[in-house]
Order: structure tokens, then C-alpha cells, then sequence
């Protein structure tokens, strides 16, 4: 796992290969593209935005010693050009608009019934262009499309309305989705977690709502008490086994403690046996008791765990009266519901995901393998733990994968960039061989 790997990141997929080269369209295709750009050309020329656009604006010498009049009539030109290019680009937006429609309105007449190659071709561009595949329809369209509350407080006008959120790349994967909007609407929803999880992981993220029950699982019992629930493996019918390989938790037990295949990115997740943070080795193993006691005592109270667990250190942190809420993905394992039974709150969040959290919302934040992502989305997801932590906050790498040369060349560099300061640091080679790994104690400063 090349977690800070700056050009890559491991978890993304290549694109798919292309069905079918542009050398290969049609001649009726060809000749309505050219007729396209050429309509495209002219708009632009007869609009005059070309040459005006092309001309720099030259800022007119400022000359201090003329006096403040001088240099304020000379700002107030500026701010007249400026304003003068802002309108001329929002005319040419308009006018590339719609070229657009036209554009989808020949890729349309394109897809005669004999032009399969053209319609292919028009799918294609559409999906390019960030539109879907097939008009939506049925439940799709309606939980994508602009809802209205029920209690229409200004009398029904517009804002009354309500976009769903739904992820951008959900048009990718429209079959999918199509497949997974495809219920009865006021009955059960079908067993479906799989694909689910296919889509999520396929950025897909967040999926629409739906308007079905979700499945129980059958003879679902009520959940211990805490603290017992913390350390007991929850009974095997409290999860809805149909999209996992496992079918019960002694599997589950097994894959994710044993050294090879395992459940992926999970270490013993299923494991309760195993003592954690409870001794501090001075290296890569740091204890709950040395990372509390950076902070005055009690002003640790809620975290999150990026740490792709089954929720083990959010129950030790309970026990310490700190809530840590664990980020959670149930993609080979029922890892949401386990956690959920222990008595602990998981939320569904990918490496990709903008933490659901208000700034300055929390005190700690772990994250290892996987919580982070790797390359320019680390980047991005550092800043994201920033945001979230308030002056003051931690953030603890517990032994985050890193290749070797990349600890100084990279990771360090970045988390200076964000902003982080360095409370402990410590780095040596892990339990994989050639993987290098970080543990680090970091401060978002206080000012
Ligand atoms: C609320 O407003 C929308 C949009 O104007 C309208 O379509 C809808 O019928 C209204 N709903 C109610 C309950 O009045
Ligand atoms: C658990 O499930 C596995 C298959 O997933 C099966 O082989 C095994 O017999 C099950 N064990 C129990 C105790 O049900
Ligand atoms: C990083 O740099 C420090 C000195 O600045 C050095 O001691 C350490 O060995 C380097 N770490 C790696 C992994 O290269």
C-alpha cells in the first residue's frame, strides 16, 4: 500500500479501455461534427469575445506620488475592466451553452436505428460531458430530481424546493443504479447490500434515498448491555449475512486473524481478545494512556477513528469516557453492523469522503492503513482532518503505511503544509516486508 505515494493511488481502478476509436465513426457523424465546430467557430467570432479576449489588459502605471485621487481613479478603472471582461465572459457562457443543446440535439438525430456505432459514439459524449447515459426514469428520477416539502411554508414558490444529494459519479455507473432503484415503493427493499457497496466504492457516494424498508435480519435479538456489549462477538443473527462470504461471525473470526488472505484491510477486526494501546513500546506502538496525556487531562472527549477497525479502539476510548465515533465501510465484511452491536456508532465514510463533522467539531482523530487514502486525495484528506479538529486537536498516526523514501520526501513535507505540528514521530520498518511505516502524534496548533 503506497499510501503517500504522491503520483498514485493504489484504490483507483483504470479507466476503461474505449470501446471504440474516434477514427471510427461515420461519415454522417463526421461531416454533423464539422458542421458543429464550425457553428462553434463563428459564434465565437461574430460575438467579438475572440479578439477582446485575446487582449491583455495592461494595468495603467500607478503613480504613487500624484496623490491619493490619482491612484483611486486609476483603481476604479481596473475594477471597470475587470467588470467589463466578467460580462463578456458571461455572454460567451451563454452562447456556448447553447451550442450545447445543439450539440445534443445532433447527437440525437445521430442515433439512427442503423447507426449503432453513432449512437455508441453519442453515449459516450454524453457521459463525457457529465450526463446520463439514458433519460432518467421512475424512482431514479424522483429521488434524483427536485423535491418539495410537504408544508409549503412560503406559499410553493421555488424555495420550497430541495436538491437531493446524490454522487457525481453515480452517472458512471447508471445500470447500476438503475438495477438498485428498481423496487417496489412501500415494500421491502431487496436484498441488495452488495451492490450497494459496488456502487459506493465506485464513487457512487451518497446513493440515493429510497423508498422501501430495509430487510431485518430473522431472529434478530435484542443487543447486550454495555459495557458487556463492548467486548462480546454479537450474535450471528443480528447481521444480514447474503452480501458477505462469511456467513457467520466464527468465519469471519478466522479470515480476519489469519496471515493470509484475511478479510481485506482488516487486521483482526473481528478479533476482541487482543490487547491494544494498553502498553507503549517508545517506537511505532503508542498507548491510549501517553497520547491523552498530550492534552490537559479530560479535554479529550470525542474523536474519530479512521482506522478501518472494528470499532476496538473506540471501546477502549469508552472506557476512558472519550466517544470516538468509528468510520466504518461494510465492503467485504458486515463491519457496520458489528460495531453497531458492541454499542459503539460507526458512520459510513470512504477514504474519498469529505468528513461529515463541523469544523473545529472534534478533539482526536486516528487513522491508519486505508483511512487516508494515499497520493494528491491524502493531501486533500489531511486538510479535511484539520478542518475538523479544533485548536489544540490531535491526530494520531498509528503506524500508517509509507514507503520508505517517501517518509522524508513526502509525508513530512505534507503534513508541515497543512499545518500540523509534530508532538512525536517515530518510523520503522513494519511486519510486511519493504513497507515502511509512521507513527505520529500531531497538533493542530492552538492559534
Ligand atoms: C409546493 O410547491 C410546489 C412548487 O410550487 C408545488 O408543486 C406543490 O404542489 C406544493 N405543495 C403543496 C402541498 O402545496
Ligand atoms: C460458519 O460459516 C461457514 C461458511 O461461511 C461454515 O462453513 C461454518 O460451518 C459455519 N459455522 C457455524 C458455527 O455456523
Ligand atoms: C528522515 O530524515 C531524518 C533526519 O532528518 C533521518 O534521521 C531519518 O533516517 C530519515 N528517515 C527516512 C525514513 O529516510
Amino acid at each position: 500500500m503506497d499510501q503517500c505515494d504522491p503520483h498514485g493511488n493504489g484504490k483507483t481502478k483504470p479507466p476503461p479501455p474505449r470501446r471504440r476509436g474516434w477514427w471510427q465513426c461515420s461519415t454522417t457523424a463526421v461531416t454533423l461534427l464539422m458542421f458543429l465546430l464550425t457553428n462553434t467557430v463563428s459564434i465565437v467570432v461574430s460575438s467579438g469575445a475572440g479578439p477582446s479576449l485575446l487582449r491583455r489588459y495592461r494595468p495603467a502605471t500607478l503613480r504613487l506620488w500624484d496623490g491619493s485621487a490619482a491612484l483611486l481613479a486609476d483603481l476604479t478603472a481596473t475594477q471597470a475592466a475587470l467588470d467589463a471582461s466578467r460580462a463578456e465572459l458571461a455572454g460567451l457562457h451563454a452562447r456556448v451553452g447553447t451550442a450545447n443543446e445543439l450539440l445534443r440535439t445532433l447527437l440525437h438525430a445521430m442515433a439512427a436505428p442503423d447507426g449503432a456505432a453513432a449512437e455508441q459514439q453519442r453515449e459516450e459524449l454524453l457521459a463525457a460531458a457529465g450526463g446520463w447515459r439514458r433519460e432518467l426514469a421512475g424512482e431514479l428520477k424522483l429521488a434524483v430530481g427536485p423535491l418539495h416539502s410537504l408544508t409549503n411554508a412560503t406559499g410553493g414558490d421555488e424555495a420550497a424546493a430541495v436538491f437531493p444529494a446524490l454522487g457525481h459519479a453515480c452517472v458512471r455507473v447508471q445500470d447500476d443504479l438503475e438495477r438498485y432503484m428498481a423496487y417496489t415503493p412501500g415494500g421491502e427493499c431487496p436484498a441488495d447490500e452488495a451492490l450497494a457497496h459496488r456502487l459506493m466504492l465506485g464513487g457512487c457516494e451518497p446513493l440515493p434515498r429510497r423508498r422501501c424498508r430495509a430487510p431485518s435480519p430473522k431472529g434478530y435479538a435484542h443487543p447486550l448491555p454495555l459495557p458487556a456489549s463492548l467486548w462480546a462477538t454479537p450474535p450471528d443473527t443480528s447481521v444480514v449475512w447474503d452480501a458477505y462470504p462469511c456467513k457467520n461471525y466464527s468465519c469471519l473470526q478466522q479470515a480476519s486473524t489469519s496471515s493470509s488472505p484475511g478479510v481485506a484491510g482488516c487486521d483482526g477486526c473481528f478479533d476482541l481478545r487482543k490487547a491494544r494501546w494498553a502498553r507503549d513500546d517508545g517506537a511505532l506502538s503508542y498507548s491510549i494512556a501517553a497520547v491523552l496525556a498530550a492534552r490537559p487531562s479530560g479535554t479529550v472527549r470525542v474523536g474519530l477513528d479512521l482506522g478501518s477497525g472494528g470499532g476496538t479502539f473506540a471501546a477502549r476510548m469508552l472506557e476512558r469516557g472519550v466517544t470516538v465515533v468509528t468510520a466504518a465501510v461494510s465492503a467485504g465484511a458486515p463491519l457496520n453492523s458489528f460495531i453497531a452491536s458492541r454499542g459503539l456508532v460507526s458512520v459510513h465514510v470512504t477514504a474519498a469522503h469529505r468528513l461529515p463533522f463541523f469544523d473545529r467539531a472534534l478533539d482526536v482523530v486516528r487513522a491508519r492503513a486505508g483511512g487516508l487514502g494515499g497520493g494528491v486525495m491524502l493531501e486533500f484528506a489531511l486538510f479535511d482532518v484539520y478542518r475538523v479538529l479544533r485548536p489544540g486537536g490531535l491526530l494520531w498516526l498509528d503506524q500508517f503505511p509509507c514507503p520508505r523514501a517517501q517518509v522524508n520526501a513526502t509525508l513530512a513535507p505534507m503534513l508541515g503544509r497543512v499545518g500540523f505540528k509534530k508532538l512525536r514521530w517515530n518510523t520503522g520498518p513494519g511486519k510486511e516486508k519493504n513497507q515502511w511505516y509512521v507513527s505520529a502524534l500531531l497538533e493542530k496548533p492552538m492559534a
